[in-house]
Order: C-alpha cells, then sequence, then structure tokens
C-alpha cells in the first residue's frame, strides 16, 4: 500500500481534517492494497475486502480524507483544535451496506400468505386467488399518504440501525398515475427524514393493474406516455424497473418500456428470470441495465451474457427463503463463470419481509455457499455499482463519503455468522453519527 494511494490531496490540502477514527481491530476499506478498483468486481476480486489492521482514518467535509495504518495517519493529516477523534476499541469497522432492491413502500403486512404458503400453496396461487402484488395495490390506494410515509420512515430507521446507509426503494404498488407519483414522494421524504441515502425506481411496470386486465397495451401507453414522463419531468425517480416474465411483462414489452424510460434519461434496471427462464437476464444486458435482479431460473447463456456484461446478477436469496422455495439463484456458479454479484433484501410484504442486510449475507453464505468475503463485496462496493454509485459509496476510500459501521465484532466473518443479531453499535452518513 502507498500511502499515495490513501489520501485525498486537495481534502487534506483544504485545511485541519474534522475528525479521526483510531483504534480500528479490523477495518474493511474493500479496496485493494495499491488503491481504488474498478467496480463492480468479478472473479478473485469479489474477495477482496481490503482490510486493515491496527488502521486509521480521517474525514473532511464528510467525506474520507486518509485512510492509513494508525502511526502514519498522523503523519499525513494536519490535526487543528477542532478536530475531534474516536477511539472505537479494537472493534470491527465496515463500510454502510448498499441495499439495491427493495420495495419498502407498502401499507399491510401479508403474514396470511405467508402461513398459507406454509400450509402449501405456492405464491403465484395465492396471486390468483386475489393474493399477491393486486392486494399490496387495492391497500396502498386506499391508504393515506401521512400513514404511509410513517410506516416507510419506520422500516428505513430499522434498515439503517442494521447498518445500511443507502437503500433502493421502488414504487409498483400504485399501479396508476397518481399512486405511483405519491409512492416516489413517500419514499423521497421518508429517506430524507431518515437521513439514509435513497435511488428511487419507478416500477410502475410490476404488474397490469385490474382495470387494465383486458387492455394491458393501453397499461403499456399509460406508462410509457404518462407515468414515465410525469417522473422524469418531476425528478421523483433516477431509474425504472420492469417485471419480465411470461406471465407479467414479456420480453418485447419489457424491451418497449425499459427503451422509453432510457430515452428519457431513466438507468434500468429488470426483475429477471425469478419465476421462469426466460431471457430476461440477457435482455437486461443488451439494454445496458445496471443490473438483473432475481435470476433464480436464469440458465448458462443467461450467465455467459452476464459476464462478458457491466450489468450486475443482485441476487435476492431472502426471496427464496422467506417464500421456501428450494431452488436458489446459482451465484456460486455465476461468480466462479465471471459474473459481478450483489446482494438485496427485496424488502417487501409478498415474498422477503426482510429488511436486514446482515441477515440476507448470512443466508446467502451458507445456502449460496458465497464466501464471507464475497457476500460481504456484494453487499457494499458490488451494490453500490448496482445502483451506479460505486464512485461515491460502498468503500472506505479517499473522495468517497464517509458512510462507515461500527461493529462489536473484531473479524467481518462474525456478521453471517451470527445470523440475526445485529451488533452494529454506531452508523455515520457523511460523517455524521446517525445511530449510536
Ligand atoms: O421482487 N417479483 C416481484 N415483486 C416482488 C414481490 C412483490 C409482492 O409479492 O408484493 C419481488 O419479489
Ligand atoms: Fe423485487
Amino acid at each position: 500500500m502507498t500511502s499515495k494511494a490513501r489520501i485525498d490531496q486537495n481534502l487534506l490540502d483544504s485545511g485541519p481534517v474534522d475528525h479521526i477514527v483510531t483504534g480500528i481491530g479490523q477495518l474493511c476499506t474493500m479496496e485493494p492494497g495499491d488503491g481504488i478498483a474498478a467496480s463492480p468486481r468479478r472473479g478473485e476480486m469479489l474477495s477482496e475486502i481490503g482490510a486493515i489492521t491496527d488502521a486509521a482514518f480521517a474525514i473532511k467535509d464528510g467525506k474520507i480524507a486518509a485512510v492509513a495504518k494508525a502511526d502514519e495517519l498522523e503523519k499525513l493529516v494536519t490535526i487543528g483544535p477542532d478536530t475531534t477523534g474516536e477511539d472505537v476499541d479494537g472493534r470491527l469497522v465496515l463500510p454502510g451496506f448498499v441495499d439495491p432492491h427493495t420495495h419498502t413502500v407498502f401499507g399491510k403486512t401479508r403474514q396470511d400468505e405467508y402461513d398459507r404458503r406454509i400450509k402449501g400453496e405456492t405464491y403465484l396461487e395465492i396471486a390468483a386467488a386475489g393474493g399477491g402484488i393486486h392486494s399490496s395495490v387495492n391497500d396502498l390506494r386506499s391508504r393515506s399518504s401521512e400513514n404511509l410515509l410513517e410506516l416507510t420512515c419506520n422500516r428505513l430507521a430499522d434498515m439503517l440501525e442494521a447498518g445500511t446507509t443507502t437503500v433502493e426503494i421502488k414504487s409498483g404498488y400504485g399501479l396508476s398515475l397518481e399512486d405511483e407519483l405519491r409512492m416516489l414522494e413517500i419514499a423521497r421524504e421518508a429517506g430524507e427524514n431518515v437521513n439514509i441515502g435513497t435511488i428511487l425506481t419507478c416500477l410502475a411496470a410490476h404488474e397490469v393493474p385490474k382495470e387494465f386486465k383486458n387492455n394491458r397495451e393501453e397499461y403499456i401507453n399509460l406508462i410509457c406516455q404518462k407515468v414515465l414522463p410525469a417522473v422524469t419531468e418531476r425528478s421523483l425517480a433516477q431509474r425504472l424497473d420492469v417485471f419480465c416474465e411470461p406471465t407479467v411483462f414479456t420480453l418485447k414489452e419489457t424491451e418497449k418500456i425499459i427503451k422509453c424510460g432510457m430515452g428519457l434519461g431513466l438507468r434500468a434496471t429488470v426483475h429477471a428470470d425469478e419465476l421462469a427462464t426466460y431471457g430476461a437476464a440477457q435482455l437486461a444486458a443488451e439494454l445496458g441495465a445496471d443490473s438483473a435482479d432475481h435470476l433464480i431460473q436464469i440458465d448458462s447463456a443467461g450467465i455467459a451474457a452476464l459476464a462478458k456484461s457491466d450489468t450486475v446478477a443482485v441476487v435476492l436469496p431472502g426471496t427464496v427463503f422467506s417464500l421456501g422455495i428450494d431452488k436458489w439463484a446459482p451465484a456460486r456458479k455465476m461468480i466462479d463463470q465471471g459474473v459481478a454479484v450483489a446482494l438485496a433484501t427485496d424488502f417487501n410484504p409478498g415474498s422477503s419481509p426482510i429488511r436486514s442486510m446482515q441477515v440476507i449475507m448470512s443466508i446467502a453464505c451458507t445456502q449460496m455457499k458465497m464466501t464471507p468475503a464475497e457476500a460481504l463485496v456484494a453487499s457494499t462496493i458490488n451494490s453500490a455499482s448496482a445502483l451506479g454509485l460505486s464512485d461515491q459509496v460502498g468503500s472506505i476510500a479517499p473522495g468517497k463519503c464517509a458512510d462507515y459501521l461500527i461493529l462489536d465484532y473484531d473479524d467481518y466473518r462474525l456478521v453471517p455468522y451470527h445470523t440475526g443479531h445485529n451488533s452494529v453499535v454506531a452508523v455515520f452518513r457523511n460523517g455524521e453519527q446517525v445511530v449510536g
């Protein structure tokens, strides 16, 4: 490691640093010894956690100004009368987790469906009988914005406490111009209230709403001609998403909607190959989507297409776990074949009521045979890449946001190992303490 590679000269030249963190037992920077690596990470780089022992780092203007061994840091930075410091007493420090796929704005929970699935009904049977996405749509449309905002804020606060500092939030339970915009407005306001970073995604193409059941073409036109233009005009989302399945939106329909959104300046992601092997991952790669998500049913052609692209494979093992099905996305195979893999919660009321990235890491390790190092890269720098944010968050590196966690552990592997235990004692965003 050269000290040059670990400092932001402009920040250091602008005067004394604001804050110094010392006494770190293990610091996982997520960056290799020789500087900042390109993202998304694949192959061997998916195991590169950039661990430094006896490390320290300095913060200036909410950004990381320098990272070094503790005894080197003081030679690199200027300490002023107002510089503060914290000794973390040998604890583990990680970058804040980035959760790149959630449906956090919803009203009622759907534990009745959970109960029914355990007794033998499937997700699709329950959806066909009036449950599923449509039941959340009916519920959301009838709820006040105040109530939805309160519920969303509480969920985001839980995520922040579990170490997620940046979260993607989708619409998709509105399925009308008015309610899709309302969901995105609520997501934006909730993110600001809770002080968690957000990327918002318009998922008006989550399902064809009941009132367009016999005229899906018209609903797709509504998305392309009304919803997406209104979303971009009001800067309510940075991205769009489509639930691409033979039983929901076809490949052709998905391509049309994604191209329309990209034409308006939105970036894209796709719910791909979750229920059927359909070639949706290839389509996502072809269209230059940020990510293809789910991928339980992806085949070798899909894996090859993703391996050749910069489209990140976002796998959602919480969904498989919560649905109680026995097929996992082939994360191990994808990693071994050169795909850039990331993890997310898919937090939603139907198929994944899990809001902790720590729990997702545990499931990824034991069920998909990702190593703890891969699970950590997939929950930080690669999930930041899946959102187009890897130059800002996802690693503890000079010039990046000072978004970091202090955990009451001395080894990062304890995070997935202690399934369900939250050992995060403090969370910082842009250098400011937001939990603890
Ligand atoms: O990502 N797959 C589609 N959408 C959600 C489920 C939504 C719901 O059941 O409410 C998912 O798993
Ligand atoms: Fe989803």
